[in-house]
């Protein structure tokens, strides 16, 4: 997923990426950004059911993630050139209500598939309790367009959504399937909180938090 050593492009030698919140208009190109970026992501392979129309599954999974549980509650940001996209959910807005869950369920069982809603409705379950008991920001999902990784448009909307955690005085927290992923995270200032296996024949997930920083 990142471009061979020849066409490397360091942050040094790019333009820092301008982030903007995103509008309705970009969904759509936004939900293509996170297909290709989580093309191989083991948590959205165990979340999605596989086999023959898994395109159009996934699509339903960032389309629910991006629209209904970010963009709604203003926590979705992307950059100018929609390299990369982040779909924060602020403070309060999660768990969702009863009445919510229920709105979207039809969505959910559209790309988990009944016969998986259990164990993935348990993973979910397991994942739930390890987040912050306080209200905290958290990162749903942050993709970068593969072509576009590593020139820092990832930290760029990392730190944007970071400062907004700042600005508030309140914690941020993020789950990863993808161990190269970690160190990316703890660079900008998260520390691993667990470590869990999620349920039938799932991946690994790190959990992670980064304490609020004083502006
Ligand atoms: C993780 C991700 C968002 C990072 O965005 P990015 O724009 O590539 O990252 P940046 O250029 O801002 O930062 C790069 C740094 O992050 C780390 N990093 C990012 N991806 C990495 C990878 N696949 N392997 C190792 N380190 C990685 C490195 O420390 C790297 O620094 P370096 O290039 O100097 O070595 C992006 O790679 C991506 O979309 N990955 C696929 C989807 C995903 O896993 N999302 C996060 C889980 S929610």
């Amino acid at each position: 997923m990142s471009p061979p050593p020849s066409v490397r492009v360091t942050q040094e030698d790019a333009p820092l990426p301008r982030v903007r919140p995103v509008e309705a208009h970009d969904v759509e190109a936004l939900l293509g950004v996170f297909a290709r970026a989580f093309l191989d992501d083991p948590f959205v392979g165990w979340v999605v059911r596989g086999g023959a129309g898994r395109e159009q599954r996934a699509h339903a999974y960032f389309d629910l993630m991006l629209r209904r549980v970010s963009l709604a509650r203003g926590g979705a940001f992307t950059t100018s050139e929609l390299a990369g996209v982040s779909a924060w959910v602020p403070p309060g807005a999660w768990p969702p209500s009863v009445g919510a869950q229920v709105a979207m369920l039809p969505q959910t069982l559209s790309f988990v598939g009944f016969a998986r809603l259990g164990v993935v409705s348990e993973g979910a379950e397991l994942m739930e309790l390890q987040r912050p008991r306080e209200p905290h920001w958290h990162l749903a999902l942050l993709g970068v367009e593969p072509h576009a990784q590593r020139r820092g448009v990832g930290a760029a909307l990392l730190a944007d959504g970071l400062a907004r955690a700042d600005a508030d005085g309140l914690v941020a927290h993020v789950e990863t399937s993808v161990a190269a992923n970690v160190p990316f995270y703890e660079r900008a200032g998260f520390r691993r909180t667990h470590q869990l296996v999620l349920p039938g024949e799932g991946p690994m997930v790190w959990t992670l938090q980064r304490a609020p920083r004083a502006r």
